[in-house]
């Protein structure tokens, strides 16, 4: 059987409209870890039917201290978090994904925002939404519980 040709016109025309769909509709990070990808169940609803606050912040923290377990190698603990904000309900269902970058290296601290986006694949919506986004303080600590230096690798 042929192939149906398609004119350089149509081609030209399909592209340009997927250039912008792509622009349209809003993409993940592309200067950031995926640190956690999760769909939450019904028994993490609140009281509206929503995702509870308290299970997102759970996730945030555990997405948040991936970076620091990587360049603190040995026990941390989370010391604060600066900032979190709830931009959008999460829904039972939502695929999320946590994005993650480290702004700032202190000596004993590491700070890292976090970005959660929800694919909300259950419904009708296209693309991603940034429904919360986060910064927070982990710090390297000894047996004894007491801030330890982060050790950085020697530069070569
Ligand atoms: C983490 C802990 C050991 C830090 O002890 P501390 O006496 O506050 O230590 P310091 O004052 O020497 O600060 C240590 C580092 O944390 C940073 N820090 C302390 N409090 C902070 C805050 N509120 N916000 C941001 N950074 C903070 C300091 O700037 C310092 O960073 P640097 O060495 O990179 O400059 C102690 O606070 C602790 O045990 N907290 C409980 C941790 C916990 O149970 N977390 C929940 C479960 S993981």
């Amino acid at each position: 059987m042929k192939t149906p040709e398609i004119s350089p016109a149509r081609s030209q025309a399909a592209q340009a409209a997927q250039t912008a769909h792509a622009h349209t509709v809003p993409q993940l990070p592309t200067d950031q870890e995926l640190v956690l990808k999760v769909i939450p169940m019904p028994a993490d609803c609140n009281a509206n039917g929503d995702i509870f606050g308290g299970w997102v912040m759970a996730q945030v923290d555990l997405a948040g201290s991936v970076l620091p377990a990587r360049a603190v190698r040995g026990r941390f603990a989370t010391v604060a978090v600066n900032q979190f904000i709830f931009k959008q309900a999460v829904k039972v269902g939502d695929l999320l994904s946590f994005f993650s970058k480290v702004t700032h290296m202190g000596h004993t601290s590491m700070t890292v925002r976090v970005e959660v986006f929800a694919e909300r694949i259950l419904g009708t919506h296209e693309g991603y939404l940034k429904v919360t986004e986060a910064s927070l303080t982990y710090v390297a600590i000894d047996a004894a519980g007491q801030p330890r230096p982060i050790e950085r690798p020697a530069i070569k």
